[in-house]
């Protein structure tokens, strides 16, 4: 997550993200699935803004796809941070989106991140990594991995993170359908007499530490991309399109309705691109691993 203070102003770009793999180990009695996966930043960002207001803590932004008032994650951030410090002066918060809204990419987990730590720098709440985090984890699942950004594995609902060093960095076509999908359904579905052993958190750590070495390209896998693309069959046709335009490890990243695929360099993404914008498949972006 990048900061830059200017003026009375602090900016953030706050990144989108990709499940390289997603295991669901079972359900919890919560009524969540416990997860483990492996998230990875990419360069798809949004952008927000952040200064003081004299009321209450608003958000304007022109995206039509973005929740408004007390149910947008960026707004409660600012609450939750407000409540935790004793302050009553909240934030008038501008964002721009740049990540699709609803397609397994976390920018609204991403932007809640960044509210945390951009509020934290404005007020000068000093608040140490351990509060931010704590804090993360309460107001939702992926956003305590946006504090920390880069690789990490992540467990529980996906708060429990643990950054991984040293993975090279990859460059992926991202491709957003326009097709919405509904979190709570995919998990609904997921029947867990599904799993099989096929898939293996731990090999995808070991192909992701020798790829830059190895030139081979990991396996990824989501184990939610067969519910998904059961409940949306155009799915199918997609990861097939963007594996026909020499995409590699063609794969879903949260419950949908994204598909990323890996490429050898930036050259063989942008024909990949040039060949999936011909059959307009959704929005398609060149994204490289950012830290
Ligand atoms: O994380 P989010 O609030 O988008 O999740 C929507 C729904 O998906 C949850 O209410 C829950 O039913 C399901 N879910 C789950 N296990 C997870 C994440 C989400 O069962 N780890």
């Amino acid at each position: 997550m990048e900061i830059i203070p200017r003026g009375i102003e602090v900016v953030v770009r706050a990144p989108a993200k990709l499940n390289l793999c997603l295991e669901v180990l079972g359900r919890r009695s919560d009524g969540y699935h416990e997860l483990e996966t492996v998230m990875q930043t990419i360069s798809i960002y949004d952008e927000l803004t952040f200064e003081n207001a004299e009321g209450p803590t608003r958000l304007v932004t022109e995206s039509p796809d973005v929740p408004h008032g007390a149910d947008n994650l960026v707004v409660r951030a600012a609450e939750a941070l407000c409540e935790h410090a004793g302050r009553t002066r909240g934030a008038l918060i501008r964002l721009q989106k740049g990540i699709p809204v609803g397609a397994g990419l976390g920018g609204g987990s991403s932007d809640c991140a960044a509210a945390l730590v951009a509020l934290n720098r404005l007020w000068a709440l000093d608040l140490p990594r351990e509060a931010l985090h704590a804090l993360a984890s309460r107001l939702g699942s992926d956003i305590a991995f946006f504090l920390h950004g880069g690789t990490a594995l992540c467990r529980g609902r996906g708060e429990k993170v643990s950054p991984l060093e040293n993975v090279p960095p990859l460059t992926y076509v991202v491709v957003c359908p326009a097709l919405s999908v509904s979190t709570k359904e995919v998990y609904e579905n997921f029947g867990l007499s599904l799993t099989t052993d096929s898939f293996n958190t731990k090999l995808l750590l070991e192909d992701l530490s020798k790829c830059g070495s190895s030139g081979t390209f990991p396996n990824f896998f989501n184990r939610l991309e067969a519910v998904t693309v059961e409940l949306h069959k155009p799915l199918k046709l997609l990861a097939r399109q963007m594996t026909d335009s020499g995409l590699e490890r063609v794969t879903m990243t949260g419950s949908g309705s994204a598909f990323f695929g890996v490429t050898r360099g930036r050259k063989e993404a942008r024909e990949s691109i040039e060949k999936l914008k011909r059959l307009t498949v959704g929005k398609v972006f060149l994204a490289e691993s950012v830290g």
